[in-house]
């Protein structure tokens, strides 16, 4: 049995626009997470994103995540240390939470000497998440439809073409997922549920089928993102100007405040310019990332 083991997991964005918690694909953007048994209590560090918010002790959510597989396995543990480097932002949108409970998932199976499944584990993320849109992808990489009944998850994965472009706009302010669901109806209009099945449904074929340029359409949402523009007033802007320029589509990433442009590689530097410009028109910071699909998912390096 190993006594240590680094994971790296991927960043993730969910929803796509219509595909509330059930929709998500992985990104080149990682969190490395190192664990050892090791000492006679619980040590955390962590470098790199998060280094002045993230919780050290057994609220940490990495920790909580591996103290789900001892205890499922009746197994004590004496000391544990933990290391965290993170380039995954945290409140931003991108699965920093989900990347914590796959690393600490993930990292704890190995220790133990991996008695839990591939599926095991993502029911356990998906049980503490409460939904399986960013746990599946950072678990599995690639697009993936992904829906949770409260105990097991059903998903389906596929690969993206390594030509799209994920130019995400983080604007540098923090919204906890918590508060940007406390904003969502309890209720919903009939006619816009019908919008977005019709949506999603198109969207998930267009990313089996690889046609990409059905997303413009297929990305349209009424179910979340208008309640969420109140966090982020400069949405509708983002959209509307990346479409304009050839994006194959945009939408709110998970909960906000990233927002999320799909391009082609070859009008990514000019997509992104002209989106760039909307944040720099409101004095709103923004950083850049441009990113690509991870089609593996979670790895054991
Ligand atoms: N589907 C989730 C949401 C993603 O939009 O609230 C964030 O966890």
């Amino acid at each position: 049995m190993d006594k240590s083991v680094l994971v790296r997991v991927p960043a993730s964005t969910a929803n796509l626009g219509p595909g509330f918690d059930s929709l998500g694909v992985a990104l080149n953007l990682y969190n490395d997470i190192y664990m050892e048994l090791k000492g006679s209590r619980l040590v955390i560090d962590v470098e790199g994103e998060g280094i002045l918010n993230i919780d050290r002790d057994e609220k940490n959510l990495i920790y909580k995540a591996a103290k789900k597989v001892f205890d499922k396995l009746n197994i004590t543990v004496s000391g544990l240390y933990i290391k965290t480097t993170n380039n995954i932002p945290t409140g931003s949108g991108l699965g920093s939470s989900a990347s914590a409970i796959i690393g600490g998932l993930v990292a704890a199976n190995v220790l133990t000497g991996n008695p839990l499944s591939h599926d095991d584990i993502l029911d356990m993320a998906s049980l503490m998440e409460g939904h399986a849109d960013n746990v599946a992808p950072a678990l599995n990489g690639g697009f993936n439809v992904a829906t949770f009944d409260g105990k097991r998850t059903y998903y389906i994965k596929k690969e993206v073409d390594d030509n799209i472009r994920f130019l995400a706009f983080y604007p540098d302010r923090e919204l906890l997922t918590s508060k940007a669901r406390g904003v969502l109806p309890s209720m919903i209009e009939f006619r816009n549920g019908v919008f977005n099945v019709g949506r999603a449904s198109l969207l998930t074929a267009s990313f089996f089928s690889g046609r990409y340029d059905l997303l413009k359409f297929a990305s349209q949402d009424m179910l979340h993102q208008v309640y969420r523009k109140e966090f982020i007033p400069e949405m509708y802007y983002v959209i509307e100007r990346a479409l304009d320029n050839g994006a194959y589509a945009s939408f709110l990433s998970g909960a906000g405040p990233t927002m999320m442009v799909l391009a082609d590689i070859s009008i990514a530097d000019k997509v992104k310019e002209s989106v760039k410009k909307v944040y720099e028109d409101r004095n709103i910071k923004c950083r850049i990332y441009e990113l690509k699909c991870d089609n593996t998912g979670a790895k054991i390096l």
